[in-house]
C-alpha cells in the first residue's frame, strides 16, 4: 500500500494532459462584436481590415454548433468581405487588387515565441451557404506571413490557385512557403458546405518542417502525413480570415487586376489557438 491517497488525485490530471498554449484566439460564449474595435478581444483592432471600417461590421456571430476546440466555453466568429474591404496600410499603398478581412491574434508580434520551437496552429473553418466564396479566385484563408513581409511559410488556399496546376477549384489546400519552386502542397481536401473543417498545423521552427493534423466536425485530430521540410523561417504573424485574391494582376497583386463589385462572402472560424509542441505534444481533441 504505498499512499494511494496521494496518487489517486494525480490521476484526472494525466489523464487530461493539455500542452501548454502559446496564444489563445478562443471567442468566448459571452464577447460581445464590439469588443473587436477595442482591445478587449484576443485580436487586433485596427489589423487587417478594410480603411473605415470596424471589426464589429465584419465579423458575425453565425448560428452553427460549436466547433471541436470551442465547444462549451466559445464560439464560432465569421469573417466577411464586401467592397469595401480595401486594406490601405498607407494613404500611397491602397490595396484595391485585393479583398482583405484577417484577424491577427494580438499577443503575436512578428518576433514572439510563437513563430520559434515547435508549435502546433490550430483553427477550424466552414463554409456560411449565404455568403459563398467565388472559387474562380484564389483565397487565403489562413497564412504565416514573415516578418519582412516577404514571404507566406505556410497556408491555407482556397479556390483557383494563381499559378497552380489545373484541378478542382473547390478545395482547401495547405501550402508550404509560397517562394519555394514549385509551392509545396502540404495537405488538401474538399471544401464540403455544411462541415468543420478541423486543423492542427505543426510548425516546427528548429528542424524546418510543417505537419498537418486535420478531422471533421467533432472527430478528435489525426495526422495526415509525416512532416515534409518546409522553410519555415523568418518569423512573422499569423492571419486567420480573408485574403481574396484579383484575376490578372500579374507582378502587383495587391495594386491591379479584376475584383467583381457587389460581393458578400464570408468563412466561418472557430477553435483559433497555438500551443506549444516541444516533445511532439500536440491536442487532438479539447
Ligand atoms: C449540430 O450538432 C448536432 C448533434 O451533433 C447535429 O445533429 C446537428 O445536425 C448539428 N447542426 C449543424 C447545423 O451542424
Ligand atoms: C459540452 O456540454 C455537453 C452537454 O451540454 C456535454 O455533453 C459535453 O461533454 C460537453 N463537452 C465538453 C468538451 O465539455
Ligand atoms: C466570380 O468571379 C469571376 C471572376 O472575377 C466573375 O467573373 C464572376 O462574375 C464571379 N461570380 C460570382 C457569382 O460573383
Amino acid at each position: 500500500m504505498l499512499f494511494p491517497a496521494l496518487i489517486l488525485p494525480l490521476l484526472p490530471l494525466a489523464l487530461a494532459q493539455k500542452c501548454p498554449i502559446q496564444f489563445d484566439g478562443r471567442v468566448a460564449n459571452r464577447l460581445p462584436l464590439e469588443a473587436f474595435d477595442t482591445n478587449a478581444s484576443p485580436y487586433n483592432p485596427s489589423y487587417v481590415l478594410g480603411s473605415n471600417q470596424k471589426w464589429s461590421s465584419v465579423l458575425k456571430f453565425p448560428s452553427v454548433n460549436a466547433s471541436l476546440f470551442d465547444a462549451n466555453v466559445s464560439k464560432a466568429v465569421e469573417v466577411t468581405v464586401n467592397d469595401q474591404s480595401i486594406f490601405a496600410p498607407s494613404a500611397d499603398n491602397v490595396q484595391k487588387g485585393f479583398r482583405r478581412a484577417e484577424l491577427l491574434p494580438v499577443s503575436v508580434t512578428g518576433t514572439d515565441a510563437s513563430t520559434t520551437g515547435q508549435k502546433t496552429i490550430h483553427f477550424s473553418v466552414q463554409k456560411d451557404a449565404a455568403r459563398p466564396l467565388n472559387s474562380s479566385h484564389e483565397y487565403q484563408l489562413f497564412f504565416l506571413e514573415s516578418n519582412d513581409y516577404s514571404t507566406n511559410q505556410v497556408t491555407l488556399k482556397y479556390g483557383t490557385i494563381i499559378g497552380g496546376k489545373k484541378k478542382e477549384a473547390d478545395m482547401l489546400t495547405v501550402t508550404g512557403n509560397v517562394n519555394a519552386n514549385p509551392v509545396k502542397t502540404v495537405f488538401e481536401t474538399r471544401f464540403t458546405p455544411g462541415v468543420w473543417h478541423n486543423f492542427g498545423i505543426v510548425l516546427d521552427f528548429s528542424a524546418g518542417t510543417t505537419q498537418v493534423y486535420y478531422s471533421t466536425n467533432q472527430a478528435p485530430l489525426a495526422s495526415t502525413g509525416k512532416a515534409v521540410t518546409n522553410s519555415v523561417s523568418g518569423q512573422g504573424q499569423y492571419h486567420f480570415g480573408i485574403l481574396k485574391k484579383p484575376i490578372g494582376g500579374g507582378s502587383d497583386l495587391p495594386h491591379s487586376g479584376y475584383q467583381p463589385s457587389k460581393i458578400n462572402e464570408g468563412v466561418i472560424f472557430g477553435g483559433i489557438f497555438a500551443e506549444d509542441s516541444k516533445n511532439g505534444c500536440v491536442s487532438l481533441q479539447k
